[in-house]
C-alpha cells in the first residue's frame, strides 16, 4: 500500500505517524530549469511543485487522483502529480502549467480556453490544459466524443463541459 498516497501533501503528518522519512536528492529540469533538492522519500511531485517550488499553478483538489486538477507533464505525457513521488523521476522533464506560455505568449491552447470561455473558477483549468495539450500531441483532430473520453479523468464542477470541448477542438485547429 502506497503510504504517500494516502499522507497527501501534509508531510509532516507522514513524518508524525511513520517516524520521520529518508531524505532523497532528487535532480530534474522544471519548466526547463534545472532543480535539485533533497527531499523526504514519500514527497509527492504535486507537494514538492506548490509546496517547495512555489509553482501554484498546479492545483489539488483530491490527492486521490480522482479530479486531475494536478496534472503536469513528466517527459512529455500528463500525469497525476498527486501520484507520483517526486523522489522517483531522477531526471525528468516535468512542465507545469507555468512552463506553457513561451516568450509572454499564451500556448494555443491557453488561448482557446480564453476565448471560448472554458473556465468559470479556474480551479481544474491548469489539469484541464495540461490533458488537452497531451491529447492534440497524440491526435491532431479529435472528435468531440475523443476528447470527453481523453478528459474523462479531469472533473470540472462548474463549466458543463461544453465550453471545455469547444476549446480543445479550436486549439486543434490552430496548432
Ligand atoms: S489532486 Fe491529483 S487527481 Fe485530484
Ligand atoms: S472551471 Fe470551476 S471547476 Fe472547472
Amino acid at each position: 500500500m502506497n503510504i504517500g498516497f494516502y499522507c497527501g501533501y501534509i508531510n509532516e503528518i507522514c513524518n508524525f505517524f511513520y517516524g520521520g522519512a529518508d531524505l532523497k536528492k532528487v535532480s530534474l529540469e522544471i519548466n526547463g530549469k534545472k532543480v535539485a533538492k533533497e527531499i523526504p522519500d514519500h514527497t509527492l511531485l504535486s507537494v514538492l511543485l506548490r509546496d517547495i517550488l512555489n509553482l501554484t499553478g498546479t492545483h489539488v483538489g483530491c490527492d486521490t487522483s480522482q479530479c486531475g486538477a494536478c496534472v503536469v507533464h513528466i517527459d512529455g505525457k500528463s500525469v497525476k502529480s498527486c501520484t507520483v513521488f517526486a523522489a522517483d523521476l531522477k531526471g525528468s522533464k516535468i512542465t507545469t502549467i507555468e512552463g506553457l506560455a513561451k516568450n509572454g505568449k499564451m500556448h494555443p491552447m491557453q488561448e482557446a480556453f480564453k476565448k471560448l470561455h472554458g473556465l468559470q473558477c479556474g480551479f481544474c483549468t491548469p489539469g484541464m490544459v495540461m490533458s488537452a495539450v497531451d491529447l492534440l500531441k497524440n491526435k491532431k483532430n479529435p472528435s468531440d466524443k475523443e476528447i470527453r473520453d481523453w478528459l474523462e479523468g479531469n472533473i470540472c464542477r462548474c463549466t458543463g463541459y461544453q465550453n471545455i470541448v469547444a476549446a480543445v477542438k479550436e486549439a486543434a485547429s490552430k496548432m
